[in-house]
């Protein structure tokens, strides 16, 4: 069985069908009973008042009376002495000598129910003793046809089959819808899974309400809408890659060409080769940074943290850009409080700024200054990487840590970036558990502000 409504569905119907048919003869027996039970009381209580009658008058005249009263009435009374000679009936009942034959003891004096099988006898009959001073002198028998007590139990049968195949069809109606409503959004989402499991993320799921259901509903939407995110990811991603690869080839490849074809003058071969070179060194850079990119990715580089003394680690930093910063006639400072120490990989913090400082260098243009600041905030440490260049575009600035994203493409271009820089250096930062954020304002200048948690400050020379 494949489908999970019929399942539900016969389930369902099972235990109701169970339940209502079990609650139906429960009601039905007992409503018989009840209903038999009163048919007895009452021809038992109209017996008793007969017998309180003759008590008072045991003379023909009274039997007369009561035996007439009866045969207008659906119920028969027979009078006997004690040894069961019948003194007056409004019927005849012959069986009346097998039960006196019967009686056991002496009849109690409220009476006693001498036939109560309506099902398969044509009366039900009662007994109530006669007395007189403590002495029994006879027996008033009362019958009752059971047939009206079949034509009840007929109606009655025929109302719990209407009602029983009017519920059997609702109970069916209402585990129908109730069945389809619960494996509805189910089939649903097991399409969106197959769809999704065979490359197509277009899924939409509908999650009306709170329960489960819509949780998952929303989960899988959830899965599906990052899948395909993580696809487009993937293919701008890889056709960035590609389109940076073809450029430089292109350059390549052209003036590889020119060169082995054409006589060129010392000057042209020097300048062509000139281009190959810094081509050349383009895609190794290209290549340098998506190989940094494919470990991160891999989470297969591993942060060594040592406790850093900032000072000495920015001083150095500072020996080996100084004189790149001093041919491009920039002012470089670095600020670092007193003593400030950071729980950092070394080769990696050195990686970070680096970046951002050769960003700075390119995008900066002689007479700015670049000042890195390195301080204290309560737990964390802050290092600052300030620039006063031309600044990144409002529109730009919430893109630049994304791949391949630069903010004149021709520009950084020429200047030898491939817009892959922040990605890393943000990857590594928050591989470092630390935040990156960037401000700028046009023609103003940059600053990026790293956030280290978890240090400590460096005091006597003792590492804490
Ligand atoms: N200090 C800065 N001043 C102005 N613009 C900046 C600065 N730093 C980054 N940018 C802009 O952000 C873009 C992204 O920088 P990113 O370092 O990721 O790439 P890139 O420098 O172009 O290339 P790569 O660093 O991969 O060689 C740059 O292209 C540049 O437009
Ligand atoms: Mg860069």
């Amino acid at each position: 069985m494949r489908k999970l409504s019929l399942k539900l569905g016969i389930i369902f119907f099972i235990t109701l069908f169970c339940i209502e048919t079990f609650m139906m003869f429960f009601l039905h027996t007992s409503l018989t009973n009840s209903r038999v039970e009163e048919e007895l009381t009452s021809l038992q209580a109209r017996g008793n008042s007969h017998r309180t009658i003759l008590e008072r008058n045991f003379d023909k005249e009274t039997l007369a009376h009561i035996v007439l009263m009866e045969s207008e009435e659906d119920t028969d009374v027979v009078i006997t002495n004690i040894s069961g000679t019948i003194l007056a009936s409004s019927n005849p009942h012959p069986e009346i000598k097998d039960y006196i034959n019967q009686l056991e003891n002496t009849v109690p004096y409220n009476g006693e129910i001498l036939q109560r099988h309506w099902q398969n006898e044509k009366y039900i009959a009662t007994i109530s003793p006669i007395q007189k001073q403590q002495r029994t002198v006879g027996y008033v028998f009362m019958f009752q046809n059971t047939v009206s007590i079949h034509a009840l139990m007929e109606r009655l049968n025929k109302h719990f089959l209407i009602v029983g195949f009017v519920s059997g069809l609702v109970t069916i109606a209402v585990i129908i819808v109730l069945s389809r409503k619960l494996a509805h959004p189910l089939i649903q989402m097991k399409e969106a899974t197959m769809k999704m499991s065979n490359g197509d993320f277009s899924v939409t799921l509908s999650s009306n309400g709170r329960d489960e259901l819509s949780d998952l509903a929303i989960a899988i939407q959830h899965l599906s809408d990052e899948l395909n995110h993580l696809r487009q990811d993937r293919k701008d991603f890889l056709s960035s890659i590609a389109h940076e690869l073809r450029t430089p080839l292109t350059f390549i490849k052209g003036y590889a060409d020119i060169l082995y074809k054409r006589n060129l003058t010392e000057q042209d071969r020097q300048k062509y080769l000139g281009i190959i070179i810094e081509e050349t060194n383009r895609l190794s850079h290209l290549i340098r940074e998506l190989f940094e990119l494919a470990k991160m990715d891999e989470n297969s580089f591993i942060i060594e943290k040592e406790c850093l003394q900032l000072n000495e680690f920015l001083e150095n930093i500072r020996g080996k850009l100084s004189p790149a910063f001093q041919e491009k006639q920039l002012h470089f400072n670095v600020h670092c409080e007193e003593g400030l120490t950071l729980m950092a990989d070394a080769a990696r913090l050195e990686q970070i700024l680096m970046n951002l400082l050769k960003n700075a260098l390119s995008y900066c243009s002689s007479g700015d200054v670049i000042s890195v600041i390195a301080k204290r905030q309560d737990d964390l440490v802050s290092i600052l990487v300030k620039d006063t260049g031309k600044g990144i575009p409002k529109k730009d600035l919430p893109h630049i840590f994304e791949r391949f994203y630069r903010v004149e493409k021709s520009r950084s271009r020429s200047l030898g970036g491939v817009g892959l820089g922040l990605s890393i250096v943000k990857e590594l930062v928050q591989a470092h558990g630390g935040e990156i954020t960037a401000q700028s304002k046009e023609n103003k200048g940059t600053t990026f502000i790293l956030t280290f948690k978890g240090v400590k400050k460096y005091e006597n020379n003792t590492t804490h």
